[in-house]
C-alpha cells in the first residue's frame, strides 16, 4: 500500500509542504520564470519544498529519448542556476520515483472521464494533430498522483495550471469520500502579477515553448542583446497611452506585467513612471529590466 505511506519531513509541522512540477522541454521562457522559477524560490524560503522534473508528462507528445534525458539535466541545471538549493529543497527526477505512474492509475479510477474531456491544455494539444496520445488525456491524472503523493499544502504555479489544480483537489476530495481521509487537499499559489506572460508578438495568446514563434518568446538562456531584441519589436497598438488595460490594449499591458515582475515595481508606479513616454521608452526599459 505506497499509497498510504505519508512521507512528510519533521520540519512539515511548522513549514506547509510546498510541491511543484515543469516539464523537462525545450527552452524555458520567461513566462516559465515568472509562474514558475520565481515563485519556486520564493516558497524556498517558506516551505518544505519538493520539486519535480516531470518527464512522464512530456512523453505524452511526440519526444525523442536521447533529447529527453539530455533536457532533463538541463532543466536541473536550470533550477539551480535560478536560485533553488539542494540543502533546502528536494530537486528530482519524477520517473525515478516509480509511485508517481502507479499513484496515476490507482487515481484514475477516481477521476472523471467527462472532467479529464473539458482540460483546455488538452484541447489546445491535441488541436491538428494526427496522433493524439490517451496519456495526454489522461496527464492530469498523473499531475494529480504528483501532487497528492506528498501530502502537499502548496502548489507555486502560473494561471494556465489552475484548471489541473482543481482537477486534484476534486480527485482527492472524492478518495477521501470513499475511502476515509487519506490526502491532503491541496491549495494553489498564483503570481498576483504575472500568472500569464503572453506573447510579445501576439499578445492575446500564451508564451510558450511550443507555441510562440522565436520573435514572440524571451527565453531564459537568451543573451541579453537578444532579450533588448525582442522587446524593441515587441507588438504594442496604435494608441500613444501607456496604461494597464489587459483587453484593449494587450501587448501594452504585457509589458508592464513584465516590467512589474522584473522590478518588483507595482504596476500602478510604472504607469506613473511612463506617463507621457513613448511606446519605444516603454520597450527599451522593459528590455532592460529583463536584462538586468
Ligand atoms: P511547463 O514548462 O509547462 O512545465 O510550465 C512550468 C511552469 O511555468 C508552470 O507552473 C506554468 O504554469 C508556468 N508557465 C508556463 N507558461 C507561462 C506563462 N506564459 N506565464 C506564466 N507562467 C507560465
Ligand atoms: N502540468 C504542469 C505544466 O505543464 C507540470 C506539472 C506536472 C506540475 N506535475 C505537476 C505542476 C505537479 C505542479 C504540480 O506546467
Amino acid at each position: 500500500m505506497r499509497l498510504s505511506c505519508r512521507i512528510r519531513s519533521p520540519m512539515a509541522d511548522t513549514k506547509p509542504r510546498v510541491f511543484s512540477g515543469i516539464q523537462p522541454t525545450g527552452r524555458k521562457t520567461l513566462g516559465n520564470y515568472s509562474g514558475g522559477f520565481r515563485q519556486y524560490v520564493q516558497t524556498q524560503e517558506a516551505g518544505d519544498g519538493f520539486f519535480c522534473i516531470v518527464d512522464l508528462h512530456s512523453i505524452t507528445v511526440d519526444y525523442d529519448p536521447a533529447e529527453l534525458r539530455r533536457s532533463t539535466l538541463d532543466l536541473a541545471a536550470l533550477l539551480f542556476a535560478t536560485g533553488l538549493d539542494a540543502d533546502r529543497s528536494t530537486v528530482f527526477c519524477q520517473s525515478h520515483v516509480t509511485a508517481h505512474a502507479e499513484a496515476a492509475w490507482l487515481l484514475a479510477a477516481v477521476t472523471s472521464y467527462g472532467q479529464l474531456g473539458r482540460m483546455t491544455q488538452f484541447k489546445e494539444k491535441a488541436e491538428g494533430k494526427e496522433f493524439i496520445s490517451a496519456g495526454l488525456f489522461t496527464y492530469p491524472v498523473l499531475m494529480a498522483g504528483d501532487i497528492l503523493l506528498y501530502q502537499t499544502d502548496l502548489v507555486p504555479i502560473g494561471d494556465d495550471q489552475r484548471q489541473h489544480l482543481e482537477l486534484a483537489r476534486d480527485v482527492a476530495e472524492r478518495f477521501n469520500y470513499r475511502f476515509g481521509e487519506m490526502f491532503r487537499v491541496p491549495g494553489g499559489q498564483f503570481p498576483e502579477i504575472g500568472g500569464r506572460i503572453m506573447d510579445l508578438q501576439e499578445p492575446t495568446n500564451k508564451m510558450s515553448t511550443t507555441m510562440s514563434t522565436e520573435q514572440g518568446a524571451v527565453y531564459i538562456a537568451d543573451p541579453p542583446d537578444v532579450v533588448r531584441k525582442k522587446f524593441k519589436t515587441a507588438v504594442t497598438d496604435s494608441e500613444r497611452e501607456i496604461r494597464y488595460a489587459p483587453n484593449e490594449k494587450p501587448g501594452v499591458s504585457n509589458l508592464l506585467e513584465i516590467m512589474s515582475v522584473a522590478t518588483g515595481e507595482s504596476i500602478e508606479a510604472l504607469e506613473q513612471r511612463f506617463t507621457g513616454a513613448g511606446y519605444g521608452d516603454l520597450k527599451d526599459a522593459v528590455g532592460e529590466s529583463v536584462v538586468a
